[in-house]
């Protein structure tokens, strides 16, 4: 193949390069495409070829081919794409987002489906047939949501497999010379598997000889090509700029995986084991429930939307869901929304308390839950509005809080599956409300695949 520079003019064919960001050819029928996303043709074709830095793709009227920048020929898998171009519809809902939301209990479905053995009371990855046993530590890498996703994880994996586990910002852990070696599980997590940060931040885990496991939503991607083992969620396609459902399905795979992996390693007892199981099922009904109740949400939201500052609060596994519903909110309203481990409330962020700074308290179950009322009653003595979310029933909550926002009764360590649908409908209410474009928000990108 001669080199790009003496290429002699040549109607009919088009050459795509991949450098650092990704590049797709997508095989049509008598057509093909060249995008960064599978969802820019996903209307005309599901077969995706996927490129890897430094190939060149030439396409004419007589085919396809894929050359190293040697000009050696590359043979290519064709991928065919498990999504529906239906799925890529509004499908009867003003904003992907809200479909997307409305989408969850099936996600949750389909993310545990084949995984979760009731009848033997176990979890399986047949992903993970080969998955060892000697890590000695979990360092999770992410961004945006997804990082978030990681917060969480990391509380599941400390619990059910007893190993310490660090999370980290991607374009934080790419930029210093962390402390792994081959005893340390590097846990990616991204939606896309194309981010630049954590791609950049797994190939520098690699080089030092970490071992890499992707949570990841998009077959082929980037990040599924670098890592040691893939486990899939099972999304679907999401196209609003907010991640929602696939944060779902990030906590569901994070949580399944802590639990095959708590009773491999037998620092999770099968009683344990079978308790946590027996609540799956229950998960996506309730999860329904709570979307059936969506216009309770957007009354609330009627009456936050003029407010400048939110500030979200929560404790354990609430910690994360606090930053992520100020993230969502952030995102699409444009709203100063400050997610904070509610005990660090009094070091600071208490200053800021006044009638028309609002609080979302995500006020959870066991011994934090008291510490977390008593957040509640420091932000009322000094005027500041509070919407609290809480388990059904829980009445002092109610008489405490201006606004309550309930979930269904269900173990601890699911409720994080429950608390994130008001979080996520409130965002979009009050976006909304304000008129905000909630698909597109400003300046956002749904990936971000260059610094
Ligand atoms: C962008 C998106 C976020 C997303 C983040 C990480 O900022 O707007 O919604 O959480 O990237 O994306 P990833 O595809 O790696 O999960």
């Amino acid at each position: 193949m001669p080199c790009a520079s003496s290429l002699p003019r040549n109607p009919g064919v088009l050459y795509g390069v991949r450098q650092f960001s990704p590049l797709i050819l997508g095989i049509g029928d008598g057509e093909y495409f060249l995008a960064s996303d599978v969802p820019a043709f996903l209307e005309y074709t599901r077969k995706a070829v996927f490129l890897e830095d430094g190939e060149i793709v030439r396409v004419s009227r007589d085919g396809w081919e894929v050359f190293h920048r040697t000009g050696e020929k590359c043979s290519k898998t064709v991928f065919a794409v498990p999504w529906d171009p239906v799925s890529a519809e509004r499908g009867g809902f003003k904003h992907f987002m809200l479909k997307e939301i409305h989408e969850q209990p099936r996600v949750f479905e389909d993310t545990i489906a084949g995984r979760v053995n009731l009848a033997r009371g176990e979890v399986e990855f047949e992903e993970l047939e080969d998955f060892p046993l000697d890590f000695s530590r979990v360092v999770a890498v992410a961004c945006g949501t997804a990082c978030h996703a990681g917060m969480l994880g990391k509380l599941y994996l400390e619990d059910f497999v007893r190993l310490p586990v660090d999370v980290e910002y991607a374009s934080e852990f790419r930029y210093r010379d962390p402390l792994l070696d081959e005893k340390t599980l590097v846990l990616a997590i991204s939606q896309s598997g194309e981010t630049a940060d954590t791609l950049r931040a797994v190939e520098l885990a690699k080089q030092k000889g970490a071992r890499v496991l992707a949570v990841c939503n998009v077959l082929g991607s980037s990040l599924t090509r670098l890592a040691d083992w893939t486990v899939y969620t099972r999304a679907g396609i999401e196209i609003g700029v907010a991640s929602t459902k696939a944060f779902l399905a990030q906590m569901t795979v994070l949580l399944l995986f802590g639990l095959f992996w708590g009773r491999k390693k037998k620092t999770l007892s099968s009683r344990m084991m079978e308790s946590l199981l027996e609540e799956i099922p229950t998960i996506p009904r309730k999860m329904r429930t709570l979307l059936s109740r969506e216009e309770d949400i957007h009354a609330l939201a009627r009456e936050f939307y003029l407010f400048k500052d939110f500030l979200y609060l929560g404790r354990g596994l609430y910690y994360p869901l606090a930053l992520e519903g100020a993230l969502k909110l952030k995102e699409i309203s444009y709203i100063h929304a400050e997610g904070l481990a509610a005990g660090e409330m009094k070091h600071g962020p208490i200053a800021l308390i006044e009638p028309d700074v609002a609080s979302f308290v995500l006020v959870g179950q066991g011994e934090r839950r008291l510490k977390v009322l008593g957040n509640i009653e420091e932000i009322k003595a000094r005027r500041g509005k509070v919407i609290a979310l809480c388990n059904e029933g829980d009445g002092e909550v109610w008489e405490k809080a201006d606004y309550v926002v309930e979930i269904p009764k269900t173990l601890e360590v699911f409720s994080p599956l429950l608390a994130i649908v008001p979080l996520q409908l409130f965002a979009y209410y009050v976006a909304l409300e304000k008129g905000c474009d909630v698909d597109q928000p400003r300046n956002l990108a749904k990936s971000v695949t260059v610094e």
